[in-house]
């Protein structure tokens, strides 16, 4: 198969969240798999180009069309974590890209239409036949509408199938309908209730609707997910669409990057380790102390990690109890976590300034990639209490790195985390502790757990660290479930060609 991603983001290189490692992550997969797997971005300012291999300008420019003119592009091509990558830099008077920040710009419903469209174009100068075109979250979901409504129709770019993957229905892209003119989607034909009409709002639009609506294949981040989002509150206002479509829809976990995330090879850290030599664990836990300015990392007292974006899915409150909680219960805390929201941020540095030259806690309020594997080998025990979480990958590189997850039971988490004391799981499976309620109460419990285990059972939490090193939390599953798929769409569309 010939599977093209056109993403917003892809780690390492322009990397916000978990979007970024998965398309790096299924793409790499599904390379291995021996499907030509190629990526679309934009190029952005901030992007880490020492990460990128070969970079290079082609020599054409491509046209694309947008308010009713055409704008030049010009096509960047490079390798990333062994991909081929195609970086769109339009030649916009808004400089689009050119911002020093991936989003949370007021025109991004202008700035994603416009890339959608660009690498659309692109991607039909380049004579490109993709069997898959994989778009990702409400920034690339305008290329379903796009590619039926103009690309496949009128341009001829028609062998794909569209497959659209929604991380998070929070974030929907939404804006009057008259915006999408700009894209040459016709706001007439798509400001209808069975189209991208948004479902609370007559004269506007929402880009994870056309997503929804006009892909082939429809799928979300775990199983769980799948199923919260049926619901009005989990599909924040789509359920309803997703009813409609809801053959198309399926949850498949994703999985993390093994390669990246293995603490027996990873260059990030001070001193490699794994599952059978756990004394390297404990340098890393020194060593981060020591880095941190924490004063007496003793391996016997336990340090809790958690690596996040300070937004309100990730129950912001719960981490600021847990903060306070672990310093109660005689254990040490590393946060890494920046906010977009700046009553967050600004509360988080009030926290971070009240225990800056204390003994056992630290809040590190930025993005640092390096950092965050220091934490994740660090760390005893990792905290992740989200509201909702679509699927989340810090259980999963927590585990990886022998940090144990204490988790709220929602979205993926319940998919990937199984409480050590739940005697309807088979022992095998036990691998953290989870709460349910979104309370103090829920998250004392669990907590309270884990250091009791850490506390009064080495040797029992030795097991499962162990055990949970050594759980494959690999794209292998998830990839071959992606690629079936494609498969099964493709050979649907050649059979009603006949
Ligand atoms: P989400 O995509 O909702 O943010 P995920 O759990 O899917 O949550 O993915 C988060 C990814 O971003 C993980 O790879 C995590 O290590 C990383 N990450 C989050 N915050 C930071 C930070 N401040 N610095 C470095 N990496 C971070
Ligand atoms: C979103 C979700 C997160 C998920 C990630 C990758 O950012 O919030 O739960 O793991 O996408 O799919």
């Amino acid at each position: 198969l010939h599977v093209i991603h056109i993403a917003a983001e892809m780690a390492p290189v322009a990397k916000v969240g978990g979007l970024g490692d998965v398309v790096s992550g299924l793409g790499k997969a599904l390379q291995k798999k021996g499907h030509l797997v190629e990526i679309v971005l934009p190029k952005y300012d901030c992007m880490q180009y020492d990460r990128v291999c070969d970079l290079r300008a082609l020599d054409v420019l491509i046209d694309s069309y947008f308010d009713r003119q055409l704008y030049k592009n010009k096509i960047w091509v490079g390798t990333v974590e062994g991909l081929p990558v195609y970086f769109i830099e339009p030649h916009h008077p808004d400089k689009f890209f050119w911002r020093g920040e991936f989003y949370g710009e007021r025109d991004d419903f202008r700035r994603f239409s416009f890339f959608s469209r660009a690498a659309l174009e692109f991607l039909l100068r380049a004579g490109k036949k993709p069997d898959i075109i994989h778009c990702h979250d409400w920034q690339t979901a305008f290329i379903a509408p796009l590619y039926w409504e103009i690309f496949a129709p009128k341009k001829g770019l028609n062998s794909a199938r569209i497959c659209f993957t929604c991380h998070n229905f929070e974030y929907q892209g939404t804006a009057a309908a008259s915006e999408l003119e700009s894209c040459g989607l016709e706001s007439h034909r798509l400001n209808r209730k069975d189209r991208m009409q948004d479902n609370s709002s007559h004269d506007r639009v929402n880009s994870v609707k056309g997503g929804i609506v006009f892909s082939n294949i429809v799928t979300t981040v775990s199983p769980t997910y799948a199923q919260e989002v049926r619901t009005e509150e989990g599909g924040r206002g789509l359920h309803s669409t997703l009813s409609v479509h809801s053959k198309k829809l399926i949850g498949i976990i994703n999985g993390i990057d093994t390669d990246a995330w293995n603490p027996a090879t990873d260059a990030f850290l001070p001193v490699q380790y794994n599952a059978t030599d756990l004394q390297g664990k404990a340098e890393n836990k020194q060593a981060l102390g020591r880095n941190l300015g924490l004063s007496s990392t003793d391996v016997r007292r336990p340090l809790v990690g958690c690596i996040t974006r300070l937004v309100p899915q990730k129950g912001v409150h719960l981490i600021r109890h847990a903060i306070y909680l672990t310093l109660e219960l005689g254990g040490q805390f590393v946060l890494l976590g920046s906010s977009p929201v700046p009553h967050i941020q600004k509360e988080f540095e009030g926290i971070a300034n009240h225990f800056q030259n204390h003994d056992h806690i630290r809040l590190i309020l930025k993005y640092d990639e390096s950092l965050s594997h220091a934490i994740y080998a660090a760390s005893d025990m990792f905290i992740i209490p989200s509201i909702f979480e679509p699927c989340g990958l810090t259980q999963m590189i927590s585990m990886r790195y022998g940090a144990i997850p204490i988790v709220r039971k929602t979205g993926g988490l319940n998919d990937s985390v199984f409480d050590v004391d739940d005697d309807t799981i088979p022992s095998q499976f036990r691998n953290g502790f989870t709460f349910v309620n979104a309370d103090e109460q829920g998250l004392n419990g669990a907590l309270v757990r884990a250091f009791n285990l850490f506390n009064n059972n080495p040797e029992g939490w030795k097991q499962l660290v162990q055990k949970d090193m050594n759980i494959d939390f690999s794209w292998e599953t998830s990839s071959a479930q992606y690629e079936e798929l494609y498969l099964k769409s493709v050979a649907r569309a050649k059979a009603a060609k006949g």
